[in-house]
């Protein structure tokens, strides 16, 4: 492409040279033959050696490899959904946060619920749209472990912003060790709160690793997270409380309904979704 781009620079400096030196001696080529190779030719040609060659030589889209770890990137309005297919043979589900290893290549597998999202990890790779009823394979590789910070690079409505997400790579060993005991956390079942989550809370979210849940993001190991709805710092109760009480501030057009239990039964859901806190 480089070459492509500096050869079209050379012929254009050298015709306009050509022109300059034409109009002081007079003559030369013919003004048609100027329009018709300069205006018709070349374009042509250049624009369609261009064509193929970003159809045949450059694939952006990676090729499906079962050999590479595959994370499944699901964009919502306004959040991401992050699925990792085979842990421990069955899937594991989560969101906001995803696990991939570190120093070798992986696969994420682009989807989207509703409008079209866009992928981007800045320090990891390029941007890669996420487009509803399609899977778009992106390839990439963290070449060394760490924590690396991810946004929605499409504009995709008013939360548009708070779409972000944060990758962390971990040697390999360290990653199966950390997705096996994600898809063992669920809050304490025995906690009172468990009952009013389900009473109020169930029909969207899941705290089960191992199962989707409805329309809302999966909560399971929610108090291992830092961050909430797409970026709100979380660090403890305090910014639970703050996030489920005053959300449609923090993120108006958050598809979230606002909270209307009452103040006892809130302190027991976040107890109970503060307990898988280690
Ligand atoms: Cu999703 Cu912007």
């Amino acid at each position: 492409m480089l070459a492509g781009s500096v050869l079209i620079l050379a012929g254009i400096m050298g015709t306009a040279l050509y022109a300059l030196r034409r109009s002081r001696r007079g003559h030369g080529v013919s003004e048609r033959a100027m329009l018709i190779g300069g205006g018709v030719l070349f374009p042509f040609v250049t624009l369609f050696a261009l064509m193929v060659w970003s159809l045949v030589g450059e694939r952006l889209a990676a090729e499906d490899d079962p050999s590479l770890f595959r994370l499944e990137a699901r964009g919502h309005q306004f959040w991401w959904e992050f699925t990792y297919p085979d842990v421990g043979g069955a899937p594991l589900y989560g969101a906001g946060e995803a696990f991939v290893p570190a120093g070798e290549p992986l696969l994420v597998a682009l989807e989207s619920q509703d409008v079209i999202h866009s992928f981007w990890v800045p320090r990891l790779a390029g941007k890669m749209d996420a487009i509803p009823g399609r899977t778009n394979l992106m390839r990439l590789a963290a070449d060394a472990p760490g924590t690396y910070a991810g946004q929605c690079a499409e504009f995709c409505g008013n939360q548009h912003l708070n779409m972000r997400f944060i990758v962390h790579a971990l040697p390999a060993a360290e990653l199966a060790a950390r997705l096996e005991a994600l898809a063992a956390t669920a809050p304490d079942p025995a906690l009172p709160g468990a009952a009013d989550f389900a009473e109020h809370c169930a029909a969207c979210h899941s705290v089960d690793p191992r199962r989707r849940g409805g329309p809302g993001p999966n909560l399971a190991a929610l108090a291992l997270r830092s961050q909430l709805g797409g970026g709100a710092p979380y660090a403890g109760a305090d910014d639970l409380r703050r996030w489920l009480l005053d959300h449609p501030d923090i993120k108006p057009g958050s598809r979230k309904p606002p909270t209307t239990v009452n103040h006892d039964t809130l302190d027991r859901i976040i107890t109970y979704l503060e307990s898988t806190r280690p």
